[in-house]
């Protein structure tokens, strides 16, 4: 499509507009919607121009287009490395959504009670082994989290192989921090002091450790038994009857982990973030958890999602064949992009956009075009309810047993973090033990 037809946007430079995007990303957004509106293009070096929609109507639109019209995949080739083809982020079309088909029942109905009692055991011994006083709780959380997906999706418990598998996967996803080596130009072998042979060494060491465990898992031949995901894959079978391949089985696993883990983490580092500067929902939380409450915890979550969404932006569609969206029709190769940041902070759908205020979801569920932290329609996050699964349960388990203050007045800065926008200081609190916890439960009598 050409340029000039494009919606308008910044007129910096390419350069310009890349370094405001990579830097400062909210501060970005709402200064190009403030001169251009709720649609804008932006230009981004060494890629086509991204169209930033945030109209409800826009969005439904977008999330409810023809899946071969509009691509997302085609966005997150740059994940390949680590994810592999065979990955549903990189699908698109019939062959996204069968792979999808195949995932998705892990994250339903009975499994989901299952993961439930897994996140709750997993937080309660993390959590537990925090040390009081001030520290940034982001590091504790990606702990966490990273403990949580290996016990729920890859059905490993702390020992020899946990730690193996932690080790290289760490090492495999460090490189997917770096907005260079996710660049097809920087993974050589020859560039000197270059990072991908370390990467491809690791890579090759976890898919290793992946094949033996699937390998294991088929011989004993329990998978019925198991409440993890990979349970779930090992008995999934493709419409033809055929059960998914070991690599199949591993990018969808690579995929679950570097789309759950660092994204749940963030989100749980800036709930306490804005916990801890809005005293009086702090106060009203504890009071709900301490009563065995459940409303203003699902409220608390959902408004964190809506003040912080840690991806301010779903995965950008590409336009495949002529789009008609807003009175325009984009041609093929013009880039939609969702924006969850600017949706959720549009004054004319949510007053005061910027307090921090969960009873706004008290009496109201969010909707579907107007709250958009998992994205939408067919590419929608898989795991979006476990993610709030585990929030839910980190918020209680934390709270329960520990009294959590803020160390500084100011309020910690929106900072991008490989695809994540993070707190820039960790979300840093203090905990103390609380005088006043609960008590707890008595044992169920044995009969
Ligand atoms: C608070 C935590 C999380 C947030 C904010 C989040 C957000 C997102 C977003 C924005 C997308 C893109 C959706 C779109 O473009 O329409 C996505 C996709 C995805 N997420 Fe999440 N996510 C979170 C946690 C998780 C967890 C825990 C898992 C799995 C264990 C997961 C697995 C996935 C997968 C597999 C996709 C790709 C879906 C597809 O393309 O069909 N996410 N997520």
């Amino acid at each position: 499509m050409s340029e000039h037809r494009l919606p308008p946007g910044p007129r910096m430079p390419a350069a310009m507009q890349s370094v405001g995007w990579w830097a400062r990303p909210i501060a970005f957004l709402e200064r190009a919607r403030a001169r251009f509106g709720k649609t804008f293009t932006v230009k981004l070096l060494g890629q086509s121009p991204f169209v930033v929609i945030s109209d409800p109507a826009d969005l439904k639109a977008v999330f409810t287009a023809d899946p071969d019209v509009l691509h997302p995949g085609e966005g997150a080739r740059i994940l390949e490395p680590i994810v592999g083809p065979t990955s549903i982020l990189l699908l698109d079309g019939s062959r996204h959504l069968s792979q999808r088909k195949l995932v998705l029942p892990a994250f339903h109905g009975k499994k989901m009670e299952a993961l439930s009692e897994v996140v709750t055991e997993v937080a309660e011994r993390e959590i537990s082994s925090w040390p009081e006083g001030g520290q940034p709780l982001h590091p504790r959380m990606q702990k966490l989290t990273l403990a949580v997906i290996m016990r729920a999706v890859f059905g490993l418990e702390r020992g020899e192989r946990f730690d193996r598998l932690i080790s290289v996967l760490t090492e495999m996803m460090e490189f997917g921090t770096s907005p260079l080596s996710l660049l097809p130009p920087f993974q050589r072998d020859w560039i000197p002091g270059g990072s991908w042979p370390r990467f491809r060494a690791a890579r090759a060491a976890a898919d290793a450790e992946i094949y033996g465990l699937i390998a294991e898992r088929r011989a004993a031949g329990d998978a019925a038994e198991g409440d993890d995901v990979l349970s779930t894959l090992l008995l999934a079978t493709h419409e033809d009857g055929e059960p998914m391949s070991k690599e199949e089985i591993r990018d969808e696993l690579l995929t679950l982990l570097v789309a759950g883990h660092e994204t749940t983490a963030t989100e749980l580092a800036w709930c306490f973030e804005r916990l801890v500067r809005n005293p009086r929902v702090l106060a009203r939380l504890v009071a709900e958890i301490d009563a065995g409450g459940g409303d203003y915890v699902t409220a608390t979550v959902r408004e964190t999602l809506r003040r912080r969404p840690v991806l301010p932006m779903a995965q950008p569609r590409k336009v495949e064949s002529p789009f008609e969206l807003g009175g325009r029709v984009y041609e093929p190769g013009a880039n939609l992009f969702p924006s969850a940041y600017l949706v959720q902070h549009d004054d004319g759908i949510y007053p005061d956009p910027y307090e921090f205020r969960p009873e706004r979801f008290l009496d109201q569920d969010p909707g579907t075009y107007t709250w958009i932290p998992f994205g939408g329609g067919r590419r929608r996050c898989i795991g979006a309810s476990f993610a709030m699964l585990e929030m839910d349960i980190v918020l209680r388990a934390l709270l329960s047993r520990s009294e959590v203050r803020a160390t500084s007045r100011g309020v910690e800065l929106a900072a991008r973090r490989g695809i994540t926008v993070s707190p820039s200081l960790g979300a840093e609190v203090a905990l103390t033990p609380r005088v006043n916890a609960p008590a707890a439960p008595e044992p169920a009598a044995v009969s």
